[in-house]
């Protein structure tokens, strides 16, 4: 039963980063829909680390490039990544004018930070590790003085709307639980990442995969799904998501320390504690797995200044009753971004007409098999407004069709439990194809209880299952996906799968 049907020129599901600079750059009415409070919610406003970009005086887009490359292992898409770093200089200059406040030295020049995999000084970051929360404030601000857009908060859209092949819409549940139609013929999904998928995570509650699923619904090719990202350093704590440690406490000397109180990086990796991110998780986890503990020891290195260059990890280990300045603090790899995701061009138009897909959600292939560190909302930045300059081209008139909306949203809290669970301990940091096998059986039966309705659960299952089944099938180790069954990396390729195959539900 459709409450509200709403008209639009083009609908942004996401208000994260590429969700806002999509609709920086959108003419017409469009909507943003954000599961979240405006402003709030999802992993940019948690991001600590910064925006990786060629701004330095030693440095350059081709250095950028060349860095990215490496680190993701041969299966990056080149021309994707050239677009990333030389656009991306431009991109943080807008920002700059729409208000973000990046950290600068003392003469007043922008001051760069290092992080893994990275060969110099790149990443601008505000507030010491809150660049996140700064760059939200800032879009949110320059968005929310566009009078062509409407946002509509607290609302979480669980399905798009297809009729003869194209998009011609979305459906959502608004914060009173109405539902809404959204006609349009331009959708773009900003969703974000499936972080929430694992027992052991960074990402907020809210990044559940919705994107994912939404578009393998209506067949949308999928590209390298297997390639999740753990980044080595959550604090261990009971808190669920687990705090990030940002990379950039290592990137300023802090080190990575065993029960004994022994570094084991330099062992393992000439690069060390600034080895690329699959290395040092992976390193981390065979310590934890044995029944050792890690510890990231950040307090020769920064010590008594944590409070003022950390204040977010400062906070957080405080809120574990942990004092960073004069202790270890307790780690494990956890859950923080997917590599893959809905295949798309340059310009983030999926393989379904009338559906751009921008951000973590997309498949744009800059990241290959391991992100280069603070990539991340670069891709937001250039790829959000790469999009809406597609959108802007192909902007239609709104359909006059409307299609049968979807059966009403379900929960399942002990579905989402499970899928966490099994997602970690079978589709984790080391994989192989008995756990794999086991984990899809049991999502296909998960997915078997949840043929009435769609919504968080149906939506996680189904993003577990294809993220499982693209794990089983890439029988080789490279970056992210390391398989104990294959541990040889073989020839680079790019994966695409079929969506309709995959979401078929049994
Ligand atoms: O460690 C960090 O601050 C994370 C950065 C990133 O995920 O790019």
């Amino acid at each position: 039963m459709i409450d509200r049907m709403i008209r639009a020129d083009a609908v942004i599901i996401g208000g994260g980063v590429a969700g806002l600079a999509t609709a920086l750059a959108t003419p017409g009415d469009v909507v943003l829909v954000s599961k979240s409070d405006f402003g709030h919610g999802g992993s940019t406003e948690w991001a600590q680390g910064g925006v990786a970009v060629a701004l330095a005086a030693d440095d350059s887009p081709q250095l950028h490039a060349s860095d990215t490359l490496r680190v993701g292992l041969g299966i990056n898409d080149q021309q994707a990544v050239q677009v990333l770093t030389s656009e991306g200089p431009r991109r943080v200059q807008e920002l700059i004018r729409h208000g973000a406040r990046f950290d600068r030295n003392a003469k007043g020049d922008l001051s760069f930070g290092r992080e893994a995999g990275h060969g110099l000084h790149r990443i601008v970051h505000a507030n010491g590790d809150a660049t996140g929360a700064e760059i939200m404030r800032a879009m949110s601000a320059a968005v929310a003085l566009r009078s062509n857009v409407t946002v509509h908060d607290q609302t979480y859209a669980f399905e798009l709307v297809l009729d003869s092949g194209r998009i011609v819409g979305a459906v959502a549940v608004g914060p009173e639980g109405e539902i809404i139609q959204y006609v349009t013929p331009s959708v773009v999904l900003a969703t974000g990442g499936i972080g929430r998928l694992y027992s052991r995570t960074t990402n907020p509650v809210e990044v559940t995969g919705a994107g994912l699923a939404m578009a393998a619904r209506v067949g949308a090719r999928l590209i390298d799904l297997e390639f999740v990202q753990f980044h080595p350093t959550a604090l261990v704590s009971d808190l669920d998501p687990m705090p990030l440690l940002t990379e950039a406490l290592r990137g300023a000397g802090a080190v990575l320390v065993d029960d004994q109180g022994s570094r084991f990086m330099a062992a393992i990796h000439r690069d060390a504690e600034l080895a690329p991110r699959d290395i040092v998780a992976r390193a981390t986890w065979s310590l934890l797995e044995a029944g050792r503990s890690v510890y990231l020891d950040a307090s020769e290195a920064v010590g008594s200044e944590f409070p003022d260059r950390f204040p977010t990890v400062f906070a957080a280990a405080q809120r574990a009753g942990l004092d960073p300045r004069v202790e270890p603090l307790p780690v494990s790899p956890a859950a923080h971004y997917h590599m893959g995701g809905v295949g798309v061009d340059l310009f983030g138009r999926s393989s379904i007409p009338g559906l751009w897909v921008v951000g973590e959600a997309a498949a744009t292939g800059v990241h290959g098999a391991n992100r280069l560190a603070s990539n991340s909302l670069l891709e937001g930045l250039v790829f959000g407004a790469r999009a809406a300059s597609s959108v802007t081209g192909s902007l239609l008139p709104a359909p006059r069709v409307v299609p049968a909306i979807p059966s009403p949203i379900v929960d399942a809290p002990g579905a989402v439990r499970e899928v966490r669970s099994l997602m970690w301990d079978r589709v984790g940091i080391v994989r192989d194809d008995s756990g794999l096998s086991c984990a899809i059986d049991r999502l296909d039966q998960l997915s078997r209880h949840l043929t009435s309705g769609s919504g968080e659960a149906a939506d996680m299952v189904l993003a577990a299952r294809l993220i499982a089944i693209s794990a089983r099938s890439r029988a080789e180790s490279r970056g992210a996906h390391f398989r104990r069954d294959f541990p040889a990396t073989g020839q680079p390729e790019r994966r695409a799968f079929d969506a309709p195959d995959l979401a078929t539900v049994a």
